[in-house]
């Protein structure tokens, strides 16, 4: 495990930003395993910002986005297709069909997975994941408890998760509560994984993760056995450990 201190949050965007980019350079058809939340959104600014000056370019990159909220259509302003749309592949060359997003409207949830995980194995695996934690450890929508072998599934999100994201949605009521998210497994068979951590709030789940025993209690703690596991940190969130 590689930790990485950014002194802000800016610092963080932009050495994070920097290994994507220099993931994409050395292997410009690389396979990207993506993440929502606030976190990774100044690191999306930034490869915007790079892409426009010219320094980089997405057009042979395969793009795997890690969940969606099941029964949210690519439309609404709060599924995952949108926000991955408005804050980041508007801008740049992604080719249109190499953005890969589980369908949340297919109702059918073991086909959405399976189909999903299909997807990942014709792309090659993904080359690099990004990855945020919430506050309960989890990564992508894998919640505490969640089986370490899993490929894609559909979750019942965790009362914690749907608060912490109430703030988008505006009431906890209008949270959806399901998700299909690409299991830990999926996430451990990434070539590399990069996980950015920024703010007090996250200071005891990163120390939980990061130094405390490997447990399905705290999915995050599983990226302790990655071999090529990256953390970009920004010192608040960096406070316990
Ligand atoms: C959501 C996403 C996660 C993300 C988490 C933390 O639950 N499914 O992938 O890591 O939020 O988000 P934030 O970066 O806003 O704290």
């Amino acid at each position: 495990m590689k930790v990485i201190k950014a002194k802000d949050y800016e610092d963080l965007s932009r050495k994070a930003a920097n290994i994507i980019s220099a993931q994409v350079i050395i292997k410009p058809d690389s396979v990207l395993g993506l993440a929502t939340g606030s976190t990774p959104l100044g690191i999306y600014r930034q490869l915007i910002e790079w892409y426009k000056k010219g320094d980089i370019d997405f057009s042979d990159v395969t793009t795997i986005n890690l969940d969606e909220y099941r029964g949210l259509s690519p439309g609404n302003d709060q599924s995952y297709h949108y926000f991955m749309q408005e804050n980041f592949f508007r801008y740049v060359n992604v080719p249109k069909d190499r953005i890969h997003i589980p369908d949340g409207e297919d109702p059918d949830s073991d086909r959405a997975c399976r189909d999903y995980d299909v997807i990942i194995k014709k792309a090659g695996g993904i080359d690099l994941q990004l990855l945020g934690i919430g506050r309960d450890g989890h990564i992508g929508f894998n919640e505490p408890g969640a089986a370490f072998g899993l490929e894609t599934h559909c979750v019942d999100l965790a009362e914690s998760t749907m608060a912490a994201n109430a703030r988008f949605f505006g009431d906890k009521d209008k949270v959806p509560r399901q998700a299909y998210t690409m299991g830990i497994k999926s996430i451990m068979q990434a070539k590399k994984v990069l996980m950015v951590a920024s703010g007090r709030e996250k200071a005891e789940i990163i120390r939980d993760a990061i130094l405390g025993p490997v447990t399905p209690q705290v999915p995050a703690s599983i990226l302790q056995m990655h071999p090529d596991f990256t953390l970009v940190i920004e010192r608040e969130a960096a406070s316990l450990i």
